[in-house]
């Protein structure tokens, strides 16, 4: 490696410091349409490449992490969320990961409570019917959502995003429940209730926001029996992942008013959400921006230099999966 630049394959386009910085630290091969590379893209722009940049929506299952050539040793992924990557496959093969954890835990939580106040108080069909000429003016009886003070917010997966969404919902004055694999200590739970399990959690909130790692374990935590637990007229948020919820189970619980309303910023098989969604009023839908603020973004990409840097001075590397 020395005197080399280490080349490094990047399947998406990132942001334009990032990018710079990129260009005059690595021979990197750079995505500057955007374009979603196919499974064949990968596997030939990696020929002869030292690492790959990739983001949460490029999927890198063992299969295809099995026909990665020799040359490449480190996976650097543009997100907090390694559920694409084949974390057996990797390592197998000599091949680190590193994720960015920290520095989109503010901007995340900003977006779950932005989703949690605008599907609480309508906001999208208040937005709607403005934009759409509708509105006929104030009336007493419109629009009328929920108020947050005094309830019950529960929060399932309690790491770094779920603290700091606890954090910003004491200050609307909800209590915060919260339910994860092991309890947290004292001084991190700051007063939050913990329970050991999803069952005692639910009935108990009528605010719940989703945390947790989408797993096999996790898949459609959210279904029809789960929704049955939770209160009448609860509302839902997720920023995680799409899979902890079971669309079909969430829609028929929206359409039938058994749930108040929802906001989502993830979806399962994203950007093909599913079409049930979109004939709803009482669901907020975002298009998975819980990270995109310029400041998480940009902080994200020093990040995965900062790991590839690591890596190739044959450093410790701080976010290393693997
Ligand atoms: C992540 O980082 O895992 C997000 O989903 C994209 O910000």
């Amino acid at each position: 490696m020395a005197g080399r630049r280490p080349v490094i394959l990047v399947t998406r386009r990132l942001p334009e410091a990032v990018e710079a910085r990129l260009v005059r630290d690595f021979e990197a091969r750079l995505n500057p349409d955007d374009r979603t590379l196919s499974p064949e893209e990968i596997v030939a722009g990696a020929q002869g490449a030292d690492g790959i940049l990739t983001s949460a929506i490029d999927r890198l299952p063992a299969a295809l992490v099995e026909r990665l050539p020799t040359s490449v040793r480190i996976i650097a992924t543009f997100s907090v969320g390694y559920e694409h990557i084949d974390l057996e496959a990797a390592p197998a093969r000599g091949i680190t990961v590193t994720n960015t954890p920290d520095v989109l835990t503010e901007a995340t939580a900003d977006v779950a409570i932005l989703l949690l106040l605008a599907a609480a108080r309508r906001a999208a069909e208040g937005m709607r019917l403005i934009r759409e000429r509708r509105w006929i003016g104030w009336r007493p009886t419109q629009l009328m959502g929920l108020g947050l003070a005094g309830k019950n917010l529960g929060i399932v997966g309690m790491g770094r995003i779920g603290l700091a969404v606890a954090r910003r919902a004491r200050a609307f004055g909800l209590q915060i429940h919260y339910h994860n694999r092991t309890r947290l200590s004292p001084e991190r739970e700051e007063g939050a209730t913990y329970h050991e399990t999803l069952e005692t959690l639910l009935p108990l909130c009528p605010f719940l926001s989703l945390h947790c790692p989408a797993t096999p374990a996790t898949r459609h935590m959210i279904n029809r029996a789960t929704i049955e637990l939770m209160p009448e007229e609860a509302v839902l948020v997720n920023t995680a992942r799409g899979a902890l919820v079971d669309d079909e189970a969430l829609i028929a619980a929206l359409r039938g008013g058994r749930l108040f309303a929802a906001g989502l910023d993830v979806f399962e098989g994203e950007p093909d959400l599913h079409p049930g969604y979109l004939q709803l009023d009482n669901v907020v839908l975002l298009p998975h921006i819980g990270s995109a603020t310029r400041d998480a973004r940009n902080a994200m990409g020093f990040r995965c230099l900062y790991n590839l840097d690591c890596f190739f001075a044959g450093k410790p590397v701080p976010d290393a999966l693997t």
